[in-house]
């Protein structure tokens, strides 16, 4: 298979009767251009979000691990399956399935960055837990280099603290067993493409 797309080969439409617009620069576009694709966006961005966040997910599979017994992939699945057994509700196990998606790629921020995926169709409870979650991690880490195990205190009191709590303690923290059997990603696909089927609500213009 090539590496390149050849000139002139064009991406295939998601939708057999659906059409391209045919000119090649946002600048030329007419509002009827606009419309047309606008159409075809809406339907496209209900299922294709979902899709891509799965496969964001299946790509690492295979991935080595630098010393856990098991790399990030199964370090989700492994915590998903723990709150799948533990009767979560489903926005919780999709939460903690994706929690943990950048921790390679986006290590330092990795928090933030399942935030903002997750913002759009999760509750304010999980955004917050998911921005703070390796700061809930440090109490449990205490021979850790340098840590401070009370980082998670600024925010004692907060309604949110006890439920990210408990969370991080009874899916984030042991979800590295290799001695564990974890549920497939197929068991959580409908669930992600469930959750992910929520109107989206725009993010903010920053200030
Ligand atoms: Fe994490
Ligand atoms: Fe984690």
């Amino acid at each position: 298979m090539s590496e390149t797309r050849p000139a002139g080969t064009r991406s295939p439409l998601a939708e057999p009767d659906w059409r391209y617009i045919e000119r090649t620069s946002l600048e030329d576009f007419t509002a009827g251009d606009w419309a047309a694709m606008n159409l075809q966006r809406s339907p496209y961005m209900a299922v294709e979000p979902a899709r891509q966040v799965l496969g964001m997910l299946a790509a690492q599979k295979d991935a080595p691990s630098f010393g856990y017994q098991i790399n990030n992939y199964e370090h989700c699945l492994q915590a998903a399956t723990m709150a799948l057994q533990d009767g979560a509700d489903e926005e919780t196990i999709v939460v903690t399935l994706l929690h943990d998606l950048g921790f390679v790629t986006c290590n330092d921020s990795h928090g933030a960055f399942a935030a903002a995926l997750l913002r759009p169709y999760v509750s304010e409870r999980a955004v917050w837990m998911l921005e703070r979650h390796m700061y809930f991690q440090t109490i449990h880490c205490p021979t850790y280099p340098g840590i401070d195990t009370a980082v998670r205190e600024r925010w004692r009191g907060h309604p949110w603290f006890e439920w990210s709590a408990d969370w991080v303690r009874k899916y984030d923290i042991a979800s590295i067993d290799a001695g564990l059997e974890s549920a497939p990603l197929s068991v959580f696909e409908p669930m992600v493409h469930r959750i992910f089927a929520r109107s989206p609500e725009a993010p903010p213009i920053p200030a």
